[in-house]
């Protein structure tokens, strides 16, 4: 059954009496004003009709979990642990404490928003409420630790096809796995490692951010987009895009542990923002014609001294201006 919130009642833009409300609610009237002065204070428009009642003005995007539940397979409902939060600190750091408290074989945590949202390299993640998407699964995957660069690679290519999926194109792949399009970035993937090796298997925390309604952020230091302005004919919902996000990943993480990172390659070299740019790496150190991923998931720089590899995570790379 859908659980009831005042915005989900609202959510319809129609005018709603108090006392309708009140009684879909299970509350009082005054509960019930109450509720709508603090949607008020978070930044929600919602109007007061005079003698009628309550009108949502805001475009609203609410996640839900049995609505993102819907959307799945019967096998993802029945093998996903997924919950939906209002605020938390990282969708990640979520994750990991579940794994860590034994409570979920394949937790998914999704969030409105996200008090300390982590990006790659110690950066901070824009994650205002409503706004965007801010998902994290925990996974379990074989081989070892030098499986995992590969891993994060083919992780783009599942969010690539998830929006593929709903009607975008043109997506761009920037190593080792920013989303973007028209030169700006409107999504990332934070791979975190919890844990030892134990039996040749490690446990992976995948966390995604895609901005989807967002229009303004503060401190974010490159150009950046949302779905809605890149491809706004396509009328995105944080619950069908979460819904194709989960499918595509689940999809590609069974492809990868059965055919390693050889299965994607073409699909990623063909969304390779990088491929036949002048590039830099190690600080300016080496710079090279960008040339693609190899076979360990590293992006190869053709240099004077010949094909270069650069490795996930030691290095960014870069555009040379
Ligand atoms: C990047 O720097 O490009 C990676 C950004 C990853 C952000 C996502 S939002 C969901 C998950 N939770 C976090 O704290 N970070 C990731």
């Amino acid at each position: 059954m859908k659980s009831t919130t005042l915005l989900s009642l609202l959510q319809d833009r129609r005018i709603h009496s108090g006392e309708a409300l009140a009684r879909a609610l299970g509350v009082s009237r005054t509960a019930v004003w109450k509720q709508i002065r603090r949607a008020q204070a978070e930044g929600v428009e919602i109007a007061t009709i005079r003698g009628q009642g309550y009108q949502l003005v805001s475009n609203l995007d609410l996640l839900e979990r049995d609505t993102v539940l819907e959307a799945l397979d019967v096998e993802l409902q029945r093998d996903l642990d997924l919950v939906v939060l209002g605020d938390v600190d990282s969708t990640n750091a979520e994750v990991g404490r579940r794994l860590k408290a034994g409570q979920a074989t394949l937790p998914v945590v999704i969030a409105d928003s996200q008090a300390r949202g982590r990006g790659r390299r110690g950066r901070h993640w824009a994650s205002p409420r409503g706004e965007n998407l801010y998902l994290s699964v925990g996974l379990t995957v074989r081989g070892g630790f030098s499986a995992l660069d590969g891993m994060s690679l083919v992780l783009g290519v599942a969010v690539s096809r998830a929006l593929v999926a709903l009607g975008a194109n043109g997506i761009g792949l920037k190593w080792p796995n920013d989303l973007f399009s028209d030169n700006r970035k409107f999504g990332g993937i934070l791979v975190e490692i919890q844990g030892e090796l134990q039996d040749g298997e490690v446990q992976v925390i995948a966390g995604i951010g895609i901005n989807v309604h967002m229009t303004q952020a503060e401190g974010v230091d490159q150009p950046w987009a949302s779905l809605a302005t890149l491809w706004p004919d396509i009328p995105w919902t944080r619950n069908q895009l979460a819904a194709s996000v989960v499918t595509q990943l689940m999809a590609v993480v069974t492809e990868f542990e059965q055919h390693g990172i050889a299965a994607f390659i073409e699909e990623w070299q063909c969304q390779d923002i990088f491929f036949g740019k002048e590039l830099m790496a190690r600080e300016g150190d080496l710079l090279g014609r960008g040339c693609g991923i190899d076979q360990a998931g590293n992006y190869q720089l053709m240099t004077d001294q010949g094909l270069i590899p650069v490795r996930a995570g030691d290095i960014s790379l870069r555009v040379r201006s």
